[in-house]
């Protein structure tokens, strides 16, 4: 199965249970919204967990792309990714979670070919607010799959006040031997999908209270996926990132962790320039411009003459068709390009001052913060440039 028909099979699975397919937004939530970006499936549909009737109905499908900075420091393993995709698939008050659950294991079984064996599920154990999710547990149990309780590892919620609740996370086994462990003990099993009973929300003063609705929310990111499906090592050995994979390596000669680290912060910032955003100092264009200099940080380890500049036109141009982005090619590439040149005017005036006999030696916060109000030097370019 390709991405397509993987997107495709999931869709159609939901539809056929007369959920309606919903058109997925773009990164940038609403104005009113505090979050920068989406950061998840449900994160859109927020209103509607809360009550709100959805004009397409009470049970929805659909594909949402999201950016997590969460993760950051996991980016260059084998698993997250900065930009990504989510399935997700929702109950808005209508059936309950045990549907839902028993829904997930026959796409998963009967849709995608995931045998039983290469499957594990962990639920909500409970703590000293919400009691163990025992519907849940009961209804794995039913399924015949194994199943393991763990503390808040599932408890989903998307910030610190809002919709939330237990979830039951399904793993995949990715190891070469028969599976071993479980979830909790064996980082080879990877997960694969949430199903939240989205019944509860969290006030300003952290007390839960019922949402108006029991609603269920899940959500599976595409990349993982496509990669447990298509058998590769990594969410880069699949068709998503095939030319990728193929054509940097012929451009730039790098480790695999860079190599992984550069291919997701440039498709990332793709994405997310061609959802209107520009370099800045401050919000959203200060993640993209993190997202730009760290690349070009891993790029100019060991040449500081490679330049985005020889990026093909195919990658940008493929990217953007596959977010549906009508954004020019060009325009993204003289974004990247402009912001290439502005750092590395800032690193030839860093390395200028760093070199002034007064930051020889460690440095002192006093001057980490002079470097940054008076020579826009971030601490974490400065700690770059004295490495
Ligand atoms: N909200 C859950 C998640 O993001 C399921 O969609 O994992």
């Amino acid at each position: 199965m390709n991405t397509d028909d993987i997107v495709r099979t999931f869709l159609d699975f939901y539809r056929e249970r007369g959920h309606e397919s919903i058109t997925g937004s773009t990164l940038l939530p609403p104005p009113s919204d505090p979050v920068l970006f989406t950061t998840s499936g449900m994160h859109p549909l927020t209103p509607y967990l809360q009550g709100r009737p959805h004009p397409q109905g009470r049970r929805l499908v659909n594909l949402q792309r999201c950016l997590r900075t969460t993760d950051l420091d996991d980016i260059g393993d084998l698993t997250h990714l900065t930009v990504f995709e989510m399935l997700g698939s929702w109950s808005l008050g209508d059936y309950d979670h045990p549907q839902s659950l028993r829904w997930g294991y026959e796409l998963l079984r009967d849709g995608f070919g995931i045998p039983r064996e290469k499957l594990y599920v962990t639920v909500f154990g409970g703590d000293e607010q919400v009691g163990p999710d025992l519907e849940s547990l009961h209804t794995w149990r039913e399924l015949g799959l194994p199943v393991e309780s763990t503390g808040d590892e599932n408890w989903w919620s998307n910030g610190p006040v809002g919709p939330c609740g237990p979830d039951s996370e399904i793993f995949y086994w990715t190891g070469d031997g028969p599976p071993e462990g479980s979830p909790t003990t064996d980082s080879r099993w990877v997960e694969i999908w949430n199903h939240v009973h989205m019944r509860l929300e969290r006030g300003e003063d952290g007390g839960l209270v019922p949402l108006r609705q029991v609603n269920v929310d899940t959500g599976m990111g595409l990349e993982r996926l496509v990669s447990v499906l298509q058998g590769g090592r990594s969410v880069y050995e699949t068709d998503l990132f095939e030319p990728w994979m193929r054509i940097l390596p012929t451009l730039w000669v790098l480790d695999d962790h860079s190599m992984r680290v550069v291919v997701d912060h440039l498709r990332s910032s793709m994405v997310v320039i061609g959802d209107g955003v520009r370099p800045s100092n401050t919000g959203r264009g200060y993640v993209l411009r993190r997202l730009i200099r760290r690349l070009l940080t891993s790029l100019w380890r060991d040449d500081p003459s490679r330049t985005v500049s020889d990026l093909p036109v195919e990658l940008v141009g493929r990217t953007l068709d596959h977010f549906r982005q009508s954004l020019e090619v060009d325009t993204v590439r003289e974004v990247l390009l402009d912001e290439e040149r502005r750092f590395s005017h800032l690193l030839e005036r860093g390395r200028r001052v760093l070199s002034r006999p007064e930051f020889r030696g460690p440095l002192s916060e006093e001057d980490y913060l002079y470097l940054h109000d008076t020579h826009g030097l971030p601490r974490e370019w400065v700690a770059g440039l004295l490495r």
